[in-house]
């Protein structure tokens, strides 16, 4: 495909119009799967003239919701534009988006997150109800009507398939190169008539480079020429390199100790700073020939594959820097050997990430003594992204590492706990801990031998004495028990409790009085 005529196939070339024209196809009500997954692919003109309608239609009092499915988080031109005038009745899997985040905890926007494993099974098997209009950014469309994936994968191709009608938008922004750099696999189906999924490396290529379309479901095709949104990355702190120089002398303890082969096994790395800073201290790690099958392909990455340090990296989207993204987009065709984009059913396919024997990587909010992970929820109530792919990864790696600065907000509030506030990582699927303090390998430990290299290792020198106190009481007070807890105190590390010392301090008292009566 040349940049200059994106749209080859006839028919399709007959459906362009406008975005404003191609929003009054939508109706209110409808559920609307749309690309994007980490601020590439997504529509960028549909969804902000859809918000300028529903606008008019409250302005005219008419509600108008729609359910919005994603790959992952989109932009503020997609989540925000609609979240900002109440838009939306129903959000999944995964968003970051701050005026989401606001109407979903102020109870406006119902929001469910789950596995993106799990997504498109969800929708084949009907559970999230039917799907209306798919509208889907790709980079071109060929000839026989097949359509060029954009810069990220995510759920388009059951998006393409599920819905009953589709809306493309032909973004000439994205790069032509990008034509061959994917791999759409048509394999996967419901049980009992599943099969297995072939890759059993990393390179392995199982599907072909496009998406198939009904032609006829196509009822707008919106011309586009605008950037993926890309955030750019703050230089690694002094807390990411430090958890980052953790993780690479245990990866380096593992190869010592025959645990992992000289080139590691292929790495997964969660969005955010501390992930990418730890793909930084890779660059100057003593590891070559790495692999990565993970979800979203960051600058840290990008840079090993530059430097010759890794050879192959398989994901279903980019996450890049601006920076980043100009240096990729400036020399694409160098990098299609070693950048796999897959849908997210099989970037973060349990069956494959267990086979090859994935290294994950992510962050958290909160982890308790025993190892629980709280990746989502702000004092146990409060979203703030969703569990996107870190719990496909993390059940199903061969090594499960989560990492986190040991505190937060300046320091006042810890990030280990006596007991999460919500879970969603268990003590079963969590291996390795990561602070700037140090690391807890929790691999073959009881819930009480955990418990102490968890607060030794992990917590804040500030709040190690009050966790070691919480812990010891815990186990005076239930002697033998299996894991110690004082359920009335669990949660006194919470910011409203550390907030208010004066009362912290009253409950303290008051809740050992009681426990010293049971005691007794
Ligand atoms: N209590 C209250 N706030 C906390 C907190 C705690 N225990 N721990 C972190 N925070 C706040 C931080 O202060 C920060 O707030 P700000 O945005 O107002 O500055 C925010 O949470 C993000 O924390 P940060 O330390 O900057 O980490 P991050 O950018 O690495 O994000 C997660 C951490 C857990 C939010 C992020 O990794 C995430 O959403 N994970 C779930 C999805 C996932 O893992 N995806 C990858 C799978 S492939």
């Amino acid at each position: 495909m040349d940049g200059a005529n994106r749209i080859l196939n006839p028919h399709l070339r007959s459906k362009v119009m406008s975005a404003h024209e191609a929003a009054l196809l939508i109706p209110s009500g409808a559920n609307v799967g749309m690309s994007g997954f980490t601020g590439a692919g997504y529509p960028k003109e549909l969804p902000t003239a859809l918000a300028k309608r529903i606008l008019d239609a409250n302005l005219h009092g008419q509600k108008f919701k729609i359910g919005v499915w994603t790959g992952a988080s989109t932009a503020p031109e997609l989540d925000g534009a609609l979240a900002m005038v109440d838009g939306i009745e129903m959000r999944l899997p995964y968003q970051s988006d701050p005026t989401c985040r606001k109407r979903i905890n102020a109870g406006e926007m119902e929001y469910i997150d789950v596995h993106l494993s799990h997504v498109a099974q969800f929708v084949w098997g009907g559970f999230l109800g039917k799907l209306d209009v798919a509208v889907v950014e790709v980079a071109g469309i060929l000839e026989d009507g097949r359509l060029i994936p954009s810069s990220s994968v995510g759920n388009n191709k059951t998006w393409l398939d599920q819905a009953d009608k589709i809306i493309l938008e032909v973004n000439a922004w994205q790069n032509p190169h990008l034509e061959g750099m994917h791999d759409i696999y048509y394999g996967t189906a419901l049980p009992p008539h599943r099969k297995a999924i072939p890759i059993e490396r990393t390179e392995d290529r199982i599907g072909e480079p496009y998406f198939r379309i009904d032609p006829s479901k196509v009822i707008a095709v919106i011309e586009t020429n605008k950037a993926d949104r890309n955030s750019a990355f703050t230089p690694p702190d002094q807390n990411s390199q430090r958890i980052a120089g953790h993780i690479l002398e245990f990866l380096q303890h593992e190869v010592k100790m025959g645990r992992l082969p000289k080139n590691l096994l292929p790495l997964q790395s969660g969005v955010g700073n501390v992930a990418n800073a730890v793909m930084a201290g890779l660059q100057d790690g003593p590891f070559d020939n790495l692999t990565a099958y993970t979800e979203v392909l960051q600058d840290g990455m990008l840079e090993l594959i530059k430097s010759g340090k890794l050879t192959c990296a398989s994901a279903t989207s980019f996450s890049l820097s601006p920076n980043a993204l100009t240096e990729l987009n400036a020399d694409l065709p160098r990098f299609k050997d070693s950048i796999i984009l897959r849908p997210q059913e099989i970037s973060n396919h349990p069956e494959v990430i267990r086979r090859l024997g994935v290294i994950a990587m992510n962050g958290l909010i909160e982890a308790d003594i025993y190892g629980n992970v709280n990746s989502t929820h702000i004092m146990g109530t409060s979203i703030m992204n969703g569990i996107g792919g870190s719990g496909d990864f993390a059940r199903n790696a061969f090594i499960s590492i989560f990492m986190t600065p040991s505190s937060a907000k300046n320091g006042s509030i810890s990030c280990i706990v006596p007991m999460v506030s919500h879970v969603d990582h268990t003590e079963h699927d969590v291996q390795i801990i990561v602070t700037e303090q140090g690391l807890a390998d929790l691999r073959g430990l009881s819930p009480k031998q955990r418990a102490k290299v968890v607060i030794e290792n992990c917590a804040h020198p500030n709040f190690r004495p009050a966790l070691r106190e919480y812990y010891d009481r815990a186990q005076r007070y239930s002697p033998g028990r299996h894991t110690p807890h004082l359920l009335d105190e669990a949660y006194t590390f919470l910011p409203n409790w550390i907030a208010n010392n004066a009362a912290r301090a009253a409950w303290r008292q008051e809740s050992t009085v009681q426990a010293d009566a049971w005691a007794t």
